[in-house]
């Protein structure tokens, strides 16, 4: 069977319908230890704790790299739990089996800050406001990510002022440090803020043209604008975007709709089915785009 823009029924421990060397870009959010009960326990890592957990996850994060093409990218977003008031160590030891027991390398963090986290009353400590995204490669000297099209508007540009990084004349405003700011934009950092996993990116255009799903399909729909940016800076294209625990969707939803093709696994039928459909439409929404721009 084809693999581009399909989605799986099955666990992703065993991805046995990808080639090696096949994949440009992972993007993917596991169940965190379990936190929340998805459609079937058959296969579900979600239902475990601690070193089990990590014993189930390792398969899976080793067949991600048997996958990925040493250009490739791999992010995965995670959120240490809570056990008896104690925070996990799940979180900090993901990348201890990432790096020395499969062997990828540690590219660098990114933290996910939710602007309107759920209410959290958990004693005596703080609300946990942020997620870890880790950013792994097969190769630190290969892997390939599309830095400018994640780049944001800089606070100062320059007046006349010749940029020392690119020879180009900066427009704007004087400002004495201009000659430091890319004109493409500024580097937007390591953190991404965005609500939290509550709907669907509100307001964009998929939303208004398909109408927005309900939060029924599934219980931990991650906000679109997150795989988007992920999407955009690890992949161009035509690339092809792997997410093992696919879950409603979101990742396939966002790379179809930029030109790239999607493949994923659930171990739920019912969210297979569900993600299928809204792939689909993204993909066909995405052909109509271009259909209309020529
Ligand atoms: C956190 S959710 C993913 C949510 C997804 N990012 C979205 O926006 O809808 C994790 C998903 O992993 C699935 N899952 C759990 N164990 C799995 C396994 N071994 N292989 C494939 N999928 C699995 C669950 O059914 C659930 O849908």
């Amino acid at each position: 069977m084809a693999y581009q823009n399909a989605i799986f029924h099955g666990s992703a421990a065993d991805m046995k319908d990808l080639p090696d060397n096949s994949i440009d870009l992972v993007f993917t959010s596991p169940p965190y230890e379990a936190r929340k009960v998805y459609d079937t326990p058959d296969g579900d890592i979600g239902r475990l704790r601690g070193d089990d957990f990590i014993a189930a996850l390792k398969p899976i994060m080793e067949e991600c790299h048997r996958v990925l093409k040493p250009s490739g990218n791999f992010f995965l977003n995670f959120q240490g739990q809570y056990c008896e008031g104690s925070f996990s160590l799940t979180e900090a030891k993901i990348p201890v089996v990432a790096v020395e027991e499969i062997g990828f390398d540690y590219i660098q963090p990114f933290y996910w800050t939710k602007t309107r986290p759920k209410p959290d009353n958990f004693g005596r400590r703080l609300k946990n406001v942020n997620e870890i995204i880790y950013h792994f490669a097969k190769d630190a000297k290969q892997y390939s990510v599309y830095k400018d099209s994640v780049r944001e508007p800089s606070r100062y540009q320059g007046h006349d002022q010749t940029c020392k990084l690119c020879s180009t004349t900066l427009p704007g405003r004087m400002d004495k440090r201009s000659w430091k700011y890319n004109p493409k934009g500024r580097d937007p950092g390591n953190v991404i803020y965005s609500k939290g996993a509550t709907g669907q990116g509100s307001g964009d255009t998929w939303n208004k043209a398909t109408k927005r799903p309900k939060r029924d399909i599934h219980p931990a729909l991650m906000p679109i604008e997150l795989a988007d940016f992920f999407v955009k800076y690890g992949s161009t294209e035509g690339d092809l975007v792997l997410d093992p625990f696919m879950g409603s969707g979101t990742t396939g939803i966002s790379a179809a709709r930029m030109g790239r093709d999607f493949v994923g696994y659930d171990v739920s039928g019912k969210y297979v089915d569900a993600a299928m459909i809204r792939c689909q439409e993204a993909h066909a929404y995405y052909h109509e785009q271009l259909r209309q721009t020529g």
